[in-house]
């Protein structure tokens, strides 16, 4: 491991090899939504992350901002209590480690565990001691806007139009909940996989306007999977059309460039002093 950034590895003595485990060992749980917290921890990850503004350096992963009056009660962040919850209890295991570096690995362990790619991650990122440095309720996308709100939104943390669609690709993952944005339904037919099937579906199904009375969303012919006004976006914008089809045909070249994408997303903001690795290069290094 002579690559392996050993200095922030050794930082603080956290076992990162059990902390994988332990997230790992308790992604399963069959009594909520298709079985798996997985999709849940990847959303926490990405709106921790998502807050970022390259304009200012403000928001980002590092602080675990979110636990704090007002981030936790922003209506984009309904219903991430049950993975701040659930990785809070891990936490009282693992004191040592942060809880802005637990979420984002718990996100890259769930995307691996999930069948997706192994994504960079390192250690580094400290926790905030109150909401101070909370960003205003403005940074995380709305559903209900098309291309150019979108572009607006991920070109303000620093991504190129290619990297926005790799991302959005998460949709593979998880399920809208009423309860929580008022949407509702998967995009895929295998919410708990990470594959490239939310392209494939993009792409593949008629999708017409949902007949209820919710918000704007739209249905394939079975009426069982969803599309967000904003993912329509990415099949009507012709820039994002270009890069749903490549990744329809190729899932492979969607892993490699959402592992890359979502890597960046983890780190915005934050400051560390070492290279990058992957999270089992750094987790193989075990007890340090
Ligand atoms: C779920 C919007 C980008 C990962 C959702 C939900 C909405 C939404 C409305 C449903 C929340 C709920 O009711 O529980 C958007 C919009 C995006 C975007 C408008 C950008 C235009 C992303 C990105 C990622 C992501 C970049 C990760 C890289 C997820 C996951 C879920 C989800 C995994 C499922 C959560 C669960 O099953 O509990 N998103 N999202 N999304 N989003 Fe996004």
């Amino acid at each position: 491991f002579g690559y392996v950034s050993m200095g922030s590895v050794h930082a603080g003595g956290v076992d990162y090899e059990a902390v994988r485990k332990a997230i790992a060992d308790t992604l399963e749980d069959e009594s909520y939504d298709d079985g798996s917290l997985g999709p849940v921890l990847v959303r926490l990850a990405w709106h921790a992350s998502g807050t970022y503004s390259k304009k200012d350096g403000t928001g980002g992963s590092n602080g675990a901002k979110m636990r704090f009056f007002p981030e936790a009660f922003h209506g984009a962040n309904n219903g991430l209590s049950v993975a701040r919850n659930h990785l809070a209890r891990i936490k009282k295991q693992f004191p040592e480690i942060s809880n802005a570096d637990l979420w984002t690995l718990a996100a890259c362990v769930a995307i691996e565990e999930m069948g997706g790619p192994e994504i960079a991650w390192r250690p580094g990122r400290t926790d905030d001691n109150d909401g101070k440095l909370c960003t205003p309720d403005d940074r995380l996308p709305d559903a209900a806007q098309g291309a150019d709100h979108v572009r607006a939104v991920f070109g303000r943390m620093g991504f190129s139009d290619r990297e926005m669609v790799a991302l959005i690709g998460a949709h593979c993952l998880g399920r809208c909940h009423e309860n929580r944005s008022g949407y509702k339904g998967p995009w895929t037919r295998a919410p708990t996989t990470f594959s490239n099937m939310y392209f494939t579906e993009l792409v593949g199904n008629r999708w017409t306007r949902k007949n209820w009375d919710g918000p704007l969303q739209y249905e394939d012919p079975t009426g069982e999977l969803m599309m967000l006004p904003a993912d329509m976006a990415l099949l009507h914008d012709p820039a994002f059309a270009v890069v749903v089809k490549e990744y329809a045909a190729d899932e492979e070249l969607f892993f490699r460039d959402f592992a890359a994408a979502f890597a960046k997303l983890l780190e915005l903001g934050c400051d560390f002093d070492g290279p990058s690795t992957t999270t089992k290069a750094v987790t193989a290094a075990g007890v340090v």
